[in-house]
C-alpha cells in the first residue's frame, strides 16, 4: 500500500501514526518524512516542483510507502498535488488523523475539503480519531466532522487511537513497540534481586513500559483492521 499522511495541522500524530500503527503493519515499508525538504540545509519551508517530482518517482518505485508530511508542508504538497495533475492517484490512500481540538478539527474539515477537491474518493480519505479519551462518546465529541465531512471522507468512528503515556515514553526509548515486546527480560524477578531502590524503580518502569506496549500493540491491530479491513 501506498499511504499519505496529512492534516494542516501539527501535533495531531501524523509522525506517530507513520512510525507505530502503519510501518509494522505495512511490512516495514519505507517513511518518506516530508518536513522542511530543503537540499541546501536552510529553513526553507517550500517544496520545489524536482523534490515533489523526486518524491512521487521513489513511491512508484517502492510497494509499500508511507509519507508523512509535516504540518508545515501540508499547504505546499496540496498545491503541487493540484500541479502535476494525477499525482494523487498514486497514493491508495490518504490518512487524516484528528483530534478533539477546535483547531485541530477545524484544520481536518479543510484538509478533506482540499482533498476532496482533487477528486480523492471517500474510500481512499480515511480519519484516525487520535489521542482519544476512553469516555469520549465519540459520536458526539466528533458530530461536527462527521456531519460536514462523511460524504467526502470514511469516516469510522472505531478508528481510534486512544492517548496513552506509551507514546511519550517511545521518545526516549530506542525500541520499536515490537522490540518493546519481544524483550524478555524478567524484570520481575530482577526487582525482587534488588534492595537498590533507583534500580527497583528503574526496572518497574521498564517493566510498565512493556506492559503499556502489550496494550497498544493490540489497540493499534484492531486499529488497521478498521481502517484497512485486514490483519496485520
Ligand atoms: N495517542 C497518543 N497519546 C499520547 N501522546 C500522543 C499520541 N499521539 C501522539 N502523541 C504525542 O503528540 C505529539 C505530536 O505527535 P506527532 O509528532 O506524531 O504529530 P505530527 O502530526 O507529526 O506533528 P507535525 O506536523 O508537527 O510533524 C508527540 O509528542 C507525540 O508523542
Ligand atoms: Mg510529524
Amino acid at each position: 500500500m501506498k499511504i499519505a499522511v496529512i492534516n494542516f495541522s501539527g501535533n495531531v500524530g501524523k509522525s506517530v501514526i507513520s512510525q507505530h500503527l502503519l510501518q509494522p503493519r505495512m511490512n516495514d515499508a519505507k517513511i518518506i518524512a516530508v518536513e522542511s525538504i530543503n537540499s541546501d540545509g536552510t529553513n526553507n519551508e517550500t517544496i520545489k516542483g524536482k523534490e515533489f517530482a523526486d518524491i512521487m518517482e521513489s513511491i512508484s518505485e517502492m510497494d509499500d510507502v508511507i509519507v508523512d508530511i509535516g504540518a508545515s508542508n501540508v499547504e505546499d504538497f496540496m498545491k503541487k498535488m493540484k500541479l502535476f495533475s494525477g499525482s494523487q492517484d498514486d497514493f491508495d490512500y490518504f490518512i487524516v488523523p484528528t483530534i478533539n481540538k477546535p483547531k485541530q478539527l477545524t484544520d481536518t474539515q479543510s484538509t478533506i475539503n482540499e482533498l476532496h477537491e482533487l477528486d480523492i474518493d471517500p474510500e481512499c480519505i480515511k480519519v484516525v480519531f487520535n489521542m482519544v479519551d476512553i469516555d469520549d462518546n465519540m459520536k458526539r465529541v466528533f458530530a461536527d466532522l462527521i456531519d460536514d465531512c462523511d460524504h467526502m471522507a470514511t469516516i469510522n468512528t472505531k478508528a481510534i487511537i486512544y492517548e496513552n503515556e506509551l507514546f511519550t515514553r517511545l521518545k526516549s526509548e530506542s525500541k520499536s513497540i515490537a522490540e518493546l515486546i519481544n524483550d524478555d527480560t524478567d524484570y520481575k524477578t530482577q526487582i525482587q534481586a534488588t534492595d537498590n531502590r533507583i534500580t527497583r524503580r528503574e526496572l518497574s518502569h521498564k517493566l510498565g513500559t512493556k506492559r503499556l506496549a502489550i496494550g497498544v500493540s493490540k489497540q493499534l491491530d484492531n486499529t488497521f483492521k478498521v481502517l484497512f479491513g485486514k490483519k496485520a
